[in-house]
């Protein structure tokens, strides 16, 4: 595992970041979620996966920001044509998970212990497919405009921002959005109540969620061609947007 490539040590400064960090280092816990498939993303992760067989037919590179440990990403990306992955992380827990669950996974492989807002802005980066899975919603509103802007410098000419992300609904507030979450969390049953009212802490402090419009505005302000639903859960908390370069 690589504490920032190319000998650029990329640093952790933010306090709320590292309690992010150490949050996901408690692994379990969103893996119960992901494994009762209560995010979608067996749906999600199959429509992604023809998105890039469809469009990636001679090989790509993918950056994973805010990779956890790739359970999800590991599978989509099995049969595909990759040739080079680069996850980042701030937790050392997650990416020791990630480096054995990609093992069979024949690329050059890159793990990042790091902010990944540090990171993109790293000189010399390039990808094809930038990921972010459940990460882009912690971050406020203009280090998300921020990170697009990086995110779109490391993209080429054919190239493609893809966030899987709960959204608010069209003029819904946040207060709004955490009383449908909290609705949506208490039927998780693989959860204790404990671990709910975990859940409910993280996602009272963390989370900032945008609506699609909005991020349709950032992200062509950011030099976006469009953005794209490409999909969205039968419970509307969860969705993919595509930001084509
Ligand atoms: C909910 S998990 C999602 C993991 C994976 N992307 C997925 O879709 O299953 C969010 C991950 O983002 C990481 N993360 C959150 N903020 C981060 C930051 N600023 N820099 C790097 N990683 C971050 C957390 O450590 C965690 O592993």
């Amino acid at each position: 595992m690589d504490k920032g490539k190319n000998s650029r040590p990329v640093p952790l400064t933010k306090q709320n970041t590292k309690d992010v960090g150490e949050f996901f280092s408690h692994w379990q816990r969103y893996q119960k979620i992901s494994s009762a498939n209560y995010l979608f993303q067996k749906e999600s992760s199959a429509i992604l996966q023809r998105f890039i067989s469809d469009n990636f037919i001679w090989g790509f590179s993918i950056m994973d920001l805010g990779c956890g440990d790739t359970g999800a990403m590991s599978k989509i990306l099995r049969e595909s044509t990759i040739e080079k992955y680069t996850g980042v992380d701030l937790s050392p827990v997650a990416l020791r998970l990630a480096e054995n669950n990609l093992k069979k996974l024949h690329c050059e492989k890159n793990f990042i212990c790091g902010d990944f807002l540090n990171y993109v802005q790293s000189p010399g980066l390039e990808a094809d497919i930038v990921w972010l899975g459940f990460s882009l919603h912690h971050l406020p509103m203009h280090q998300k405009e921020k990170m697009l802007v990086f995110c779109r410098s490391i993209l080429g000419f054919h190239g493609y921002v893809i966030i899987y992300e709960p959204l608010l609904k069209e003029n819904e507030s946040v207060e709004n959005y955490l009383r449908r979450w909290w609705k949506i969390c208490c039927t998780w049953k693989v959860l204790s109540d404990s671990e709910k009212e975990e859940a409910r802490w993280h996602a009272m402090r963390d989370d900032h969620p945008e609506s699609l419009s909005t991020l349709e505005k950032i992200g062509l302000a950011s030099g976006f061609k469009y953005v794209e639903r490409l999909y969205k859960s039968p419970n509307e908390h969860c969705h993919l947007v595509c930001f084509r370069t």
